[in-house]
């Protein structure tokens, strides 16, 4: 294992000190894809494109927005991206005007196809958020349209990647691209035709053939990126939910509110009729006094005895104790 991966290292080590730094000497014929990776070769370094007369010319244009850090050398400008309406192309040479139909293209470069006029061609828009172009693309080498209706016959174009992990282990993926309406249908590589694309639950052999471009184990199901979409029913009882709560909530704290203040109430009442029976125990003292005073010893059914006096005397100071404490 650790040999093969040697191996490899040695051969990208290779590949790199082959390469023409700029203004070095280079030849257009070795312009290519690599056979494995579909990765675009050239003699020059990442700094240069080979130009016609044989030397490595700094590059004119890039196609990614974020700069390759092997762009990054302070000796040498970043080639800029392509105004719209143009394209750069995998050698990076200038930046060229979008290729009409018919016109030649490079290997899963749609970006470099003219736009469709608007309204000729139909892009069905994809409910789980799957990316789509504008319905043109390049397929075979040719800029076109994808416009073959269901039932019609139709083109694909095959290519199968092949990489290599670190461990010398290689990987394959192939990609089949067709000229059916985007969204509406794929191509069947065995009739030639536009079948509709397939809907979620729907058995599948490829991703390509399901509307979700998700097939998993051999059904079409809702891809792992899409967004989560939820109902207006969701929305409503959610909401209904809210305002319920709130509501509960509400009539809580008011019931709540209500028992504090009949309680408060209560007490209030208590008190004041204890003052009230406080006040009626000092005048009907003072007046028992009074009229013993008045009748000194007679009449002895109104007579306040002292055990009476001692009771009055101890439910005041009872009534003044508990009335203080409040
Ligand atoms: C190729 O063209 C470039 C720019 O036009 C020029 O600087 C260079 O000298 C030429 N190289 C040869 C070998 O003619
Ligand atoms: C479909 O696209 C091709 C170009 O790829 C174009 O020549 C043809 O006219 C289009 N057909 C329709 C019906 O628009």
């Amino acid at each position: 294992m650790s040999f093969r991966y040697i191996l490899v290292a040695l051969n990208l080590l290779h590949l790199g000190s082959a390469r023409s730094a700029l203004y070095g000497s280079c030849d257009v014929k070795n312009n290519h894809l690599d056979v494995n990776t579909k990765a675009f070769i050239t003699d020059c370094d990442s700094f240069g494109y080979c130009s016609i007369n044989g030397t490595c010319l700094p590059r004119q244009c890039r196609r990614d927005e974020y700069i390759l850090s092997s762009l990054l050398n302070t000796d040498i400008p970043v080639p800029p991206l392509c105004p719209s309406g143009t394209f750069c192309p995998d050698d990076a040479s200038a930046c060229l005007p979008l290729v009409e139909v018919d016109g030649q293209c490079e290997l899963n470069r749609d970006d470099e196809c003219a736009s469709p006029p608007q309204g000729m061609v139909l892009v069905v828009p994809n409910p789980y958020d799957e990316i789509e172009g504008d319905g043109s693309l390049c397929l075979l080498g040719k800029c076109m349209w994808a416009n073959a209706t269901l039932g019609q016959t139709c083109i694909t174009e095959s290519t199968t990647y092949i990489g290599y992990d670190p461990s010398g282990m290689s990987f394959t993926n192939t990609v089949i691209r067709d000229n059916c309406i985007e969204g509406q249908g794929y191509c069947d590589t065995n009739s030639n035709t536009c079948f509709p694309l397939l809907n979620l639950h729907q058995s599948c052999s490829t991703d390509r053939q399901c509307q979700s471009f998700n097939c998993e184990r051999e059904f079409c199901t809702v891809p792992p990126e899409s967004s989560v979409k939820v109902g207006k029913w969701v929305y409503a009882l959610t909401g209904i939910s809210v305002g319920l709560g709130m509501i509960g909530v509400l009539s809580l704290l008011l019931l709540m509110h209500r028992r504090a203040q009949k309680t408060k109430r209560i007490m209030l009442e208590e008190y004041y009729k204890e003052q009230v029976g406080f006040r009626n125990s000092i005048i009907s003292f003072h007046s028992a006094l009074s009229y013993q005073s008045e009748k000194s010893g007679n009449a002895k059914s109104s007579v306040m005895t002292k055990e009476e006096i001692k009771r009055t005397l101890s439910s005041m100071s009872e009534t003044t104790l508990v009335g203080s404490r409040r």
